[in-house]
């Protein structure tokens, strides 16, 4: 591979202005009042692909936001790339906790990233991450070192569950024909110490509601005689793990795959410092599943966690009140072998089962997807890792992330290749959370590592 690091440094600025173009870009899929921008986006990366050197670009329209569909063929013979990412983002709330607002990229230097990290929404996650892999193309087209055929799939609903991209796969399975998927959606250990996510959880999102009284009501006229949903709520929640902090829906953990103490020795030997993760949360202890590391709770083991709770006057000042209704959004995040489905099903009938009388319980599926785990015997793999040796100077740690991105384990069914995950980010980059950035650095290397992978995988399928 020539001249990268040259081509790099002679094009970095307009590299880093081009992100921070497409950063500006609101393109919240969430939020319905951001729908334009989505769309302005998705035409936007259209465009880039094109520039980059992709010979068709199109917008696919589906039910929800388009597909951006770009690629460049050269020889039907050779291997076929096919980069994934995503082009929407997580709404920016709460805005107040922004130290910048979140649609005015602006560039900062951190402890993490001395030599800056653009911050905005989406920086990391995923816009970032997936134009680093516009810029690797756009390095190897214009430098005539493409080895190897590239198509694009660049979504716009990966934040909302992908739904309409799992019909366009089933649906274009010849079209999006390919080698090898390569992700960059996922994070690695530190910069210093590189690694490639072998496996997602999976995921069941769900909506509950508590019905008590047919109305609001007094809470003297009524309180103490009728069931108050939100303290109803508050207590099915709390039974739902137990005082080892497992939970306690029967058959949850019936298809969890224990690792062997072998594998789990292995996975030890991952750098991790628990004083500075504590630190960087401000927390005093880990709290989590009996018996299990911090590293295991949060990647091979599965999870419930309430993300939202709301009922009531919550309101300036007090009212007295017993509301109706009171909600919950409850995720799990589940391993592989746990069927999303089949926990969503036993996640109705349990919290149906734990409801007293006197209310009314109402559980609406959200969305989900099957965890992943990808073998490190692979070509990808091994090209990967090369990749990252030549750029990184050491070899990559394999390591399960606790993230999701549902659609890995469907592109496995439906186009029969498996996913390559090579994340940039890193967990303090923030995330889904006020404040959200990505190394200036981090991005520059994925776009110097990237151009390896396609060389060392082309090699390899010889
Ligand atoms: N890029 C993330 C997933 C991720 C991040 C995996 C870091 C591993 C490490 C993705 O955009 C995401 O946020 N996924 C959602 C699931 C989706 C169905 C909303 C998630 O994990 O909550
Ligand atoms: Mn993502
Ligand atoms: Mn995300």
């Amino acid at each position: 591979m020539n001249h990268i690091s040259d081509y790099l440094t002679q094009h970095k600025d307009r590299f880093l202005n081009e992100l921070i173009e497409l950063l500006k870009m609101p393109s919240v899929s969430a939020d319905p009042a951001f729908s334009q921008d989505v769309l302005d986006t998705a035409e936007k990366v259209k465009i880039a692909l094109l520039d980059a050197g992709c010979t068709t670009a199109e917008i696919h329209e589906t039910a929800g936001y388009p597909i951006v569909y770009g690629e460049r063929i050269i020889d039907s013979d050779l291997p076929t790339v096919l980069v994934y990412g995503h082009y929407d983002v997580q709404p920016a709330d709460p805005l107040e906790l922004w130290d910048s607002p979140p649609y005015e990229p602006v560039i900062k230097k951190t402890a993490e990233h001395p030599e800056g990290a653009i911050y905005a929404r989406g920086a990391c996650d995923d816009k970032g991450q997936m134009y680093m892999h516009v810029k690797a193309l756009e390095f190897m087209v214009k430098t005539d070192q493409l080895p190897c055929n590239v198509k694009f799939m660049i979504e716009g609903e990966e934040e909302v569950g992908s739904d309409n991209l799992e019909i366009y796969v089933a649906n274009n399975k010849e079209k999006l024909k390919n080698d090898i998927i390569l992700i960059s959606d996922t994070g690695m250990i530190a910069n210093d110490v590189p690694s490639v996510t072998t496996g997602l959880r999976g995921l069941s999102y769900v909506e509950v509601q508590v019905t008590g009284p047919n109305r609001d009501v007094h809470s003297g006229l009524y309180g103490g005689a009728v069931a108050n949903p939100i303290n109803i709520l508050a207590k099915m929640i709390a039974s739902l793990h137990d005082e080892n902090n497992r939970v306690t829906i029967p058959g949850f953990y019936d298809k969890v795959e224990e690792l062997s103490q072998d594998e789990r020795a292995e996975m030890a030997k991952a750098p991790f410092d628990l004083e500075e993760y504590k630190k960087a949360l401000d927390i005093e202890a880990v709290y989590g599943e009996k018996g299990y590391s911090t590293n295991e709770r949060n990647s091979i083991r599965p999870t419930l966690d309430v993300n939202g709770i709301w009922g009531g006057y919550i309101g300036e000042g007090a009212k007295t009140v017993i509301a109706s209704k009171a909600y919950a959004k409850i995720s799990m995040r589940l391993v592989p072998n746990q069927d999303w489905k089949a926990i969503t099903e036993l996640f109705i009938s349990h919290f149906e089962s734990i409801a007293p009388k006197g209310v009314t319980v109402k559980v609406t599926p959200h969305h989900g997807g099957q965890g992943y785990v990808t073998p490190i015997n692979t070509i990808g793999y091994k090209a990967a890792s090369k990749a990252y040796e030549t750029t990184f100077g050491k070899k990559p740690i394999p390591q399960r992330g606790g993230g999701s991105i549902p659609i890995v384990a469907l592109f496995e069914k439906e186009l029969e290749s498996k996913t390559i995950l090579m994340g940039f980010g890193l967990d303090s980059d923030a995330i889904h959370s006020p404040n959200e950035h990505f190394g200036v650095w981090n991005y520059l290397k994925g776009i110097e590592t990237i151009p390896y992978f396609y060389q060392y995988f082309t090699e390899l399928s010889n």
